[in-house]
């Protein structure tokens, strides 16, 4: 790696070639750009991605953009040919566009091929899926594969390996035993990139975590971010992947603890939403993840919380507060179908609407969705649902898939909003209620307002947010 002048970040630049002019903003000089083009030395890392996934392209696109020539490899050929074409297979609001930067300025190459991914690479960053088996361990068979493939395809000098797949923590000490037979060294760096703002989360870390074993290894994987702005925690690899698990594991508690709130809140006749607005305004506690509702999906919390439980009862540590957090969330999707059945008089024949099938709006995964498994319990139940997500094209079985929010609740007995597309809070509540048959409302994720919901003549249920009605003052109701 040459060591290089970098230029400060609020400088433009232009990639050219294998180059990158930098400028000053409005110093109306093109001479000074290219005087500078001249003399910058650019601190180029050759970087091969295994797993051209959610986390593998958005690091492809955002290392590239870092100024570094990455390649990308995926065992899947159709996504390949789609993301050659800057195509992005999934739904990430800016990626398709730095993709298609990075494959234009020739920073970026995807391929399906290990031999030309790996041929030149300094170091590999491996992005495969760690999916959870029943028993909450995780099923590290994609990474040993991905591991295998560097050490046949790799050649001198070794490249570092850089794990960003969640693992069944140890794994980075015992896969770099393996490794290091061959010489290459392992670092663990767990990524924190929440769907739907994954690039704003790559370019901005809260902080960047690595664990290594070997000090010179973390540190020049540290280089590979220094234009950006973030606290570098280098450490063990343990340490660093229990990390990953602890902070979504703690994000999960917090969701479950403000559900756990909005039962109480239910039964009390209390505002959960007012109730975890104090809380949020305390610095100590922080205003993320409070928000009550259907609980939480997706490839990352709900199988860490899972992993966490499993390591602590592992560690004769106390495993109960994880496992409650599962069971809570759990719980939220159970409610959702006992209050249909109470206010429907039973689901079957019942028409219901479903808004949303995604985990979490702005994003198409449906991997653990709530949503999804509300649907799939009502559709197994025998009711007739109808279902619209802004981006999700999903086949169901006894399942209608609507074009519009509209359409699906037209002549609907209930509506649920499982997902919290914004355009769901824009929907005009008045409108929704003449389309229905029925008025029953169950507001998922905390969208409605509840008065401005009864109003219109909605049977309405929030979690947290009057589900009874409030007592009248005074009448001990
Ligand atoms: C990532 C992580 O790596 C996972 O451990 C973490 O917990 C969540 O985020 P993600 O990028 O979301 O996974 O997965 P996905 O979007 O499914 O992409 C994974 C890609 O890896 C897919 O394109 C798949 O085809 C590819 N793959 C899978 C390989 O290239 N090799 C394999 O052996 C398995
Ligand atoms: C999460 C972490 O936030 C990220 O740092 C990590 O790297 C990957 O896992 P993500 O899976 O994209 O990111 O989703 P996140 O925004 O955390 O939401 C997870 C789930 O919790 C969603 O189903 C969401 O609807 C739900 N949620 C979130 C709530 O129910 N209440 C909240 O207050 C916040």
């Amino acid at each position: 790696m040459a060591q290089k002048l970098v230029p400060p970040r609020r400088w433009g630049s232009l990639a050219i070639g294998s180059e990158r002019c930098h400028w000053r903003p409005c110093d109306g000089s093109g001479l000074r750009a290219f005087t500078y083009f001249a003399t910058v030395a650019e601190d180029v890392s050759k970087i091969a991605i295994i797993g051209a996934g959610h986390v593998g392209v958005t690091h492809a696109a955002g290392f590239a953009e870092l100024g570094h020539s990455v390649a990308a490899v995926d065992i899947n050929k159709q996504r390949v040919a789609a993301l050659r074409r800057g195509e992005v297979w999934f739904h990430e609001p800016g990626l398709q566009e730095l993709l298609t930067r990075g494959l234009r300025n020739r920073r970026v190459t995807i391929t399906s091929s290990f031999v030309t991914a790996l041929r030149n690479a300094e170091f590999v960053v491996v992005c495969v899926p760690t999916p959870s088996t029943p028993d909450g361990t995780l099923d590290d068979s994609a990474l040993r594969a991905a591991f295998e493939a560097v050490r046949r395809h790799s050649k001198s000098p070794p490249p570092i390996v850089v794990n960003k797949s969640t693992v069944p923590v140890g794994t980075g000490d015992a896969a770099a035993e393996i490794l290091e037979q061959s010489g290459i060294r392992v670092v663990s760096n767990p990524e924190f990139l929440s769907e739907g703002k994954a690039i704003d989360d790559f370019f901005h870390p809260t902080r960047i975590v690595i664990g290594a074993r070997d000090h010179e290894a973390g540190s020049r994987v540290a280089a590979l971010y220094e234009r950006l702005e973030a606290p570098v925690i280098i450490t063990d690899p343990v340490t660093a992947e229990l990390a990953k698990l602890a902070a979504n594991s703690f994000l999960a508690t917090k969701i479950s603890f403000a559900n756990a709130l909005a039962r109480v809140a239910d039964h009390l006749g209390a505002d959960v939403e007012e109730l975890t607005r104090t809380l949020s305004l305390d610095p100590r506690i922080g205003p993320g993840h409070l928000r009550a509702g259907l609980g939480f999906g997706g490839s990352c919390l709900p199988k860490d919380v899972l992993a966490m439980e499993h390591l602590a009862r592992r560690s004769s540590a106390p495993y109960e507060l994880f496992a409650a957090v599962t069971a809570i969330n759990r719980e939220q999707r159970t409610l959702v179908i006992d209050h249909l059945m109470v206010r429907l008089d039973g689901v079957r024949g019942k028409r219901i609407a479903v808004l949303g099938a995604s985990f979490k709006g702005g994003t198409d995964d449906l991997r653990e969705s709530p949503a999804l498994a509300v649907i799939s319990e009502l559709a197994a139940g025998g009711a007739d649902v109808r279902i619209y997500d802004p981006s999700v094209r999903v086949q169901l079985e006894g399942v209608l898939v609507s074009p519009s929010a509209m359409s699906a609740v037209r002549g609907a007995d209930a509506v649920v909003v499982a997902t919290d597309w914004p355009e769901f809070s824009k929907l005009d509540l008045g409108r929704l209620r003449a389309a229905m048959r029925g008025r029953v409302l169950v507001d998922g994720r905390g969208l409605y307002d509840a008065a401005r919901a009864r109003e219109v003549g909605l049977d309405y249920y929030g979690f947290g947010r009057g589900g009874r009605q409030r007592p009248e003052p005074g009448t001990g109701a």
